[in-house]
């Protein structure tokens, strides 16, 4: 991750710079893992694809928001989503995709402060929170595109957990973020290392949680390029 990020990013929350470990590089520049026309025409064909994403909106009450829950949210018609929860619908309606949620068992704090602690405690200790389900039916689907937010310049826990848990081996796999500054944050060579048997897509979308209502025309114009 570019410096000039991580700084955006703070400066923005206001989170303190101490302690953090430097995570993850530009993603530019990123070999694909191989076979990739095949596995994109798949992928935005619509046809046997997941759409996988880890969303955390801290309130599902669309009036009288404070500023975090603002930040964590998009409200379509009154409904108050998460943003990269947003993100993965639009991927599943532009494609016809199947959509699956990666939901921990113990549920996550929803106060923006102690889940801010608590994630960068899971991220130190390496932990990987167990996950309410699995992907029932992987074998039905030849691209996964898998969403998350960046915590703490990184993937949220939970996901890691997802990734380790289900064998990806010789399916597309194409990363998409919401963030606060930090863009990809490395996350896609994290992913590409993890899945090495996989085509982990290098052309990812990431997307800032100020620009989600230019969201829908961006999901349009990257799936759009992507083959
Ligand atoms: C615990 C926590 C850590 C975060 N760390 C970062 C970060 O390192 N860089 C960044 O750009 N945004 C960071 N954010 C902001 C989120 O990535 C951003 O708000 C995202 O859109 C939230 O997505 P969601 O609504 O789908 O959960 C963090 C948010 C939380 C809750």
């Amino acid at each position: 991750m570019p410096d000039t990020s991580r700084r955006k990013f703070f400066a923005l929350t206001g989170l303190a710079l101490a302690g953090v470990a430097a995570a993850g590089c530009s993603s530019s520049g990123m070999p694909w893992s191989g076979g990739e026309d095949v596995a994109l025409d798949r992928a935005v064909d619509g046809a046997r694809t997941l759409v996988a994403y880890f969303s955390l909106p801290l309130t599902d009450d669309p009036n009288g928001m404070n500023e975090d829950e603002a930040n964590s949210t998009h409200v379509v018609d009154g409904q108050v989503l998460g943003n990269t929860q947003f993100v993965a619908q639009l991927i599943q309606a532009r494609l016809g995709a199947d959509i699956f949620r990666i939901e921990t068992v113990e549920p996550l704090p929803l106060d923006f402060g102690v889940l801010e602690q608590q994630a960068l405690r899971e991220q130190e200790s390496g932990a990987r929170p167990e996950l309410k389900a699995l992907i029932p039916n992987l074998a039905d689907y030849d691209a996964v595109f898998i969403g998350y937010p960046i915590y703490w310049y990184d993937m949220p826990m939970p996901v890691y957990t997802f990734l380790e848990k289900h064998d990806f081996g010789g399916k597309a796999v194409i990363p998409f973020t919401t963030h606060g500054g930090s863009r990809l944050s490395g996350t896609v060579e994290i992913i590409a290392d993890k899945l090495a048997n996989s085509t982990v897509v290098s052309d990812a979308f990431t997307i800032s949680r100020d620009d989600m209502n230019d969201a829908e025309s961006e999901v349009r114009s990257w799936l759009a390029g992507m083959v």
